[in-house]
């Protein structure tokens, strides 16, 4: 007997594979990290991240205009300080470097700008937030900041506010912020199932970030949790999160396909740093096809069930989608 079912008949050429593709990438639903440090005056570039440059706080237009013309249109950004200490006051500083990229951006081109909120680009012990004389982040003053910063953002014009500390009850602390201090329609990206990963390591290099003492177990969830994700992702749709996010994206797909199943909000999946600098690595020992690597691994995000994806391959991406 010969089969009856062939699923090949809708693989037979181009048009009829086109036909029936279920899942389409689309440069409107990436988001690009950007790095901002006040200590250079040029653009830098860390030996883990080739490709990705760290900006100093000059040049707007230009650098915008390069990523808009890609048909990228969000970023995400990060900034690196000249002065880290103990509270992270640089966070919620009104001239701080985010503050003032935030500005540059919003003043020189069209960007939806949102703006990553944390404290351990800012801290000099690295953490995440305030730590207590035992050593560990101290959940609620740490929130507390969280506002402050939450608010300082919006000030300087982020479209969109995304926490990244993991901290609990933040969402609804930084909502309720937000509100106080009028600034209601803005909206707040969780970083809801965000893993204490080892794929996090390139982005510390970039922003200097690594934690001196410890690691951030105590506050990341553990990677082998997947029911904790979602307790996290629900108890941050209850505190008002207008998108939810998991993070990494690649190793993590079982939980954003599990987010997608169960909640009815956008679902935003971040392909981190050490996803990246892996693909560039193998790309440039010449061992895998780099283009079709980073097509298919976003297609996988996708796929999963993200709406929306970060990634630092956004432009590239992009350009390549639309031919350029
Ligand atoms: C800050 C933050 C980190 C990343 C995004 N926001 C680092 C960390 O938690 O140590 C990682 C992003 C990446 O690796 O690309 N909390
Ligand atoms: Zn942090």
């Amino acid at each position: 007997m010969f089969p009856q079912t062939r699923l090949r008949r809708l693989r037979q050429n181009d048009k009829i594979r086109d036909l029936v593709c279920e899942t389409r990438l689309d440069p409107a639903n990436f988001i690009l990290p950007m790095f901002f440090d006040e200590n250079i005056e040029k653009d830098i570039t860390t030996d883990s991240m080739p490709g990705i440059p760290t900006h100093p706080l000059s040049g707007y237009e230009d650098m915008a205009n390069k990523i808009e013309e890609s048909g990228v249109s969000s970023v995400l950004l990060f900034g690196v300080p000249k002065v880290k200490d103990a509270v992270g006051s640089q966070a919620y500083a009104d001239d701080g470097v985010v503050q003032k990229a935030i500005r540059g951006l919003k003043e020189n081109s069209d960007l939806l700008v949102v703006a990553d909120l944390c404290m351990c680009e800012y801290t000099d012990h690295g953490h995440c937030g305030i730590l207590c004389d035992c050593g560990a982040v101290d959940n609620d003053k740490t929130i507390e900041l969280y506002g402050k910063i939450a608010v300082s953002q919006a000030e300087a014009g982020a479209d969109i506010i995304a926490p990244s500390g993991m901290m609990d009850g933040q969402i609804m602390y930084m909502r309720d912020a937000l509100d106080d201090a009028g600034f209601k329609n803005v909206p707040i990206m969780a970083y809801s199932a965000k893993y204490q990963s080892a794929y996090y390591g390139p982005f510390r290099d970039i922003a200097n970030s690594a934690p001196g003492k410890g690691n951030r177990a105590g506050y990341q969830m553990a990677p082998a949790n997947r029911r904790e994700a979602l307790r996290e992702i629900e108890s941050d749709i209850e505190e008002g999160a207008d998108i939810i996010m998991v993070k990494p994206a690649g190793p993590y797909l079982d939980i954003i396909r599990e987010a997608a199943d169960r909640y009815p909000v956008p679902i935003c999946a971040y392909q981190v740093s050490g996803e990246y600098s892996m693909i560039k690595a193998a790309a440039a020992n010449g061992w895998i096809d780099e283009d079709r690597i980073m097509m298919e691994s976003l297609l996988g995000i996708k796929r999963a069930g993200a709406d929306m994806i970060i990634t630092y391959y956004a432009e590239k991406a992009a350009r390549m989608l639309r031919g350029q």
